[in-house]
């Protein structure tokens, strides 16, 4: 099957400002070449590349053609780089193609360089185990390599893992499983629920590494089904034993909507960036826990210790005549901190809820669910003529439709990116 951009100019310049590696097979891979296959678009401003060879070599020449420094590179020799093409941000993550084998369970891997087609063998499930080799020079559309059969299971909406010990040999896999079922409406094969059920059972949750957990709770959130993805969580069944108090029940659910449905609100929550929504969402999560489980749930989870003593602190404060510590974050909403007004509002039931939503809406008439900028938005950020701003809101337009802009948040950066660039170049 081939693929072709045409109709995306912003990925056609994209691919055409790669370099290839000299005398190395490169390939894009992931969940960029599953939406491409599916939707026919991407759905998000990330892309995965492998190579059969030094991913980090590659990476270098990459991002000084985008006129960047790599980012982090791991100890497997993956690299990642955040790159800016036509003023919208890009994270690219590059990987050497390799096979992996878990000697113990959950544990890291050990890794070996591999071909391309072992590689795809590896991965979590046939919809993210499909490939588009970048050629050189670059055609304008992509060749489908799909060894595993991911094409099929798209078309039957299933997700396949590649391996019986795929669960427990890396247990984030789980909780990836729930994120694509929700995202893509998808369900998990005869073979995947046998596995994930066997997975359960032994806890392999528990023997995840927390820092991988982390960020998956991190991408959970950021999805727009991550009520769903969250109570899927909260069914695990480690928890019955190792945390009784942390599983599903009425009011946590409700604190978790309730959380789900606040931070939409722009004008207030999003200021705060990420940090926050991360913070509210394990205090509706943890309200109510003894603090034994508390401190246990988050460890468990892997949460940050700057976000976990907010966590402790907002959930049992110290003995009044202690003063509490100010957070750097700029006070809201009568310089209450966000952890209170939250706590407050679902302490004070759907009542305080309805009416701190009506407060809200009507101050700043932000709409209950995310909108796009509008051109009072960008008088704000502070551009002033007008032929500008009804351009600038048509690209946002069109940057929306591509999946290349998801949010308000990603919206206002866009905007913010493309004001600092035509300052450097009036
Ligand atoms: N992968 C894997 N096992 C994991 C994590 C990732 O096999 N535990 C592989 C999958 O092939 C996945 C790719 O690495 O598609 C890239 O992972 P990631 O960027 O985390 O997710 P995407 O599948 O690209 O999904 P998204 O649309 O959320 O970016």
């Amino acid at each position: 099957m081939r693929i072709s951009l045409s109709g995306m100019p912003f990925w056609l310049s994209f691919f055409r400002r790669i370099p290839r590696p000299p005398g190395r097979k490169a390939y894009v891979v992931g969940g960029w070449v599953r939406d491409m296959v599916m939707l026919r678009r991407p759905t998000r401003p990330e892309i995965d590349l492998a190579v059969e060879g030094d991913a980090v070599q590659w990476g270098e020449s990459i991002a000084e053609s985008f006129g960047v420094q790599v980012g982090r590179v791991s100890e497997f020799r993956t690299c990642k780089i955040d790159v800016l093409h036509d003023g919208v941000p890009v994270r690219i993550d590059i990987a050497p193609c390799r096979t992996d084998s878990y000697p113990v369970p959950g544990g890291m891997p050990v890794v070996t360089a591999s071909s391309i087609h072992e590689d795809l063998y590896r991965r979590d499930f046939s919809v993210n185990a499909m490939a588009f080799p970048l050629d050189d020079p670059f055609q304008g559309s992509f060749l489908l390599m799909d060894p595993v059969g991911g094409c099929e299971d798209l078309a039957r909406k299933e997700l396949r893992i590649l391996s019986p010990a795929s669960f427990d040999d890396d247990p984030v896999r789980i909780f990836r499983l729930f994120r694509f079922q929700e995202r893509l409406g998808f369900h998990p094969d005869l073979q995947t629920s046998r596995a994930l059920e066997s997975a359960r059972l032994n806890g392999a949750f528990l023997r995840s590494s927390k820092s991988r957990l982390w960020d998956e709770i991190q991408a959970a959130i950021r999805e727009e089904s991550r009520c769903p993805i969250i109570f899927r969580w909260l069914l695990e069944k480690p928890w019955e034993n190792f945390l009784p108090s942390l599983k599903m029940s009425s009011p946590r659910r409700r604190r978790v909507f309730a959380w789900d449905r606040l931070t939409t609100y722009e004008s207030v929550f999003s200021p705060m960036g990420r940090f926050w929504k991360e913070t509210l969402l394990l205090l509706a999560l943890f309200y109510g826990i003894p603090r034994q489980e508390c401190d246990r749930g988050l460890r468990l989870l892997g949460v940050p210790e700057k976000r976990a003593k907010i966590v402790r602190e907002s959930l049992f404060p110290v003995s009044f005549g202690k003063r509490r510590e100010k957070t750097s974050q700029p006070d809201i909403l009568l310089n209450i901190s966000p952890q209170m007004i939250f706590l407050n509002l679902v302490r004070g039931g759907a009542e305080s809820l309805a009416s701190f939503e009506k407060t809200v809406a009507e101050a700043d008439h932000h709409p209950l669910r995310e909108t796009s900028l509008t051109g009072r938005d960008l008088i704000k950020e502070g551009i002033d003529s007008s032929p500008e701003i009804g351009n600038l809101l048509r690209e946002i337009r069109t940057l929306r439709e591509q999946g290349i802009l998801n949010s308000r948040r990603e919206e206002l950066d866009w905007v913010r990116a493309r004001v600092r660039s035509r300052g450097k170049n009036p």
